[in-house]
């Protein structure tokens, strides 16, 4: 299991470890997890051979620093199989962008490790709206960038479950799951089922672009602000597409939005 603190990573562990599965979890620094660790980094090669020990099956995050060579080491150490986190931008129109490239770059590694694979390419996370937090905490207007475009995002614990099915169940090898919730919402509808979740009187105001590139201006690198604005100014990612995969691989409908924000809504207090 690597990004096994982050938002789809934990929601993985979880499941697996509820299913009674042995489950290694690989952290950069000791972590309140209900499985195994291994301290390594995933950028640093040489601190990963324990980790990958006596593993069949790996959750890999994407865009690390040598992702051949690190699939050469989980190929060396027996790794059989990987899931990969990748994303819909390694299929948007215009791929030549920061983040489009390293989603496909890191699927082309997997692709020729010679290691069983399985790719999860989902829309945009439902727990992106932890971003919303520090204006949450200081106010009750919520500004935020491209508020024209719906999205059908997804909640990470329905991206764990299909991970969770690929990793264990045999039929999900060389196959793409395309990943949605079960609705598209523009940014002020997320927020307004917040509002309502939360017992409070939210408001959003969109960012026009000029506003938005000064607001990431310092804290998004340049690359990625740019492959923002390529997906959701110029409109080279759809994201509003509903996908009915996670029904189909798990026997459950993909959670809504309100159902992501009931189950986080403590994170919000
Ligand atoms: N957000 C979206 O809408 C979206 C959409 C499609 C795809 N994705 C992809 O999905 C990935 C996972 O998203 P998330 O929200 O679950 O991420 P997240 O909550 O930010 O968690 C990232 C995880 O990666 C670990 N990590 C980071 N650098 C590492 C390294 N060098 N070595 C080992 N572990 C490392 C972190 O561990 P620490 O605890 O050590 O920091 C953490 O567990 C993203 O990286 C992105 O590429 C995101």
């Amino acid at each position: 299991m690597t990004g096994a603190t982050g938002n789809v990573g934990g929601e993985v562990v979880r499941a697996l470890a509820d299913a009674g599965q042995p489950v290694r979890a690989l952290v950069r620094a000791p972590a309140d997890l209900p499985v195994e660790q291994a301290i390594g980094d995933l950028n640093e090669p040489d601190t990963l051979d324990r980790a990958f020990d006596g593993i069949s099956g790996v959750f890999l995050l994407p865009g690390y620093r040598d992702m051949t060579g690190l699939l050469a080491r989980m190929r060396g150490a027996g790794v059989e199989r990987v899931v990969l986190l990748s994303s819909l931008a390694t299929v948007a129109t215009d791929t030549r962008n920061a983040i489009s490239e390293f989603m496909i770059r890191s699927e082309t590694a997997v692709r020729e490790s010679g290691l069983a694979w399985t790719f999860l390419r989902p829309n945009a996370f439902m727990s992106n709206a932890l971003r919303w937090l520090p204006q949450l905490r200081a106010g009750d207007v919520v500004r935020d960038a491209f508020g024209d475009v719906p999205i059908a995002s997804v909640d990470p614990f329905d991206i764990a479950a299909v991970a969770v099915r690929a990793l264990l169940d045999p039929g999900h090898e060389e196959r793409v799951h395309e990943l949605s919730g079960p609705e598209r919402l523009r940014p002020a509808e997320r927020l307004a089922v917040l509002a309502d979740v939360l017992h409070r009187d939210l408001r959003f105001r969109a960012l026009t672009d000029e506003e938005a590139r000064a607001d990431m201006t310092g804290h998004v690198p340049d690359e990625y602000m740019r492959a923002f604005f390529s997906f959701y100014s110029d409109g080279t990612l759809d994201e509003s597409r509903i996908y009915d995969t996670v029904e189909k691989v798990t026997g459950n409908p993909p959670r809504t939005f309100a159902q992501w924000a009931q189950a986080h809504a403590d994170d919000f207090r």
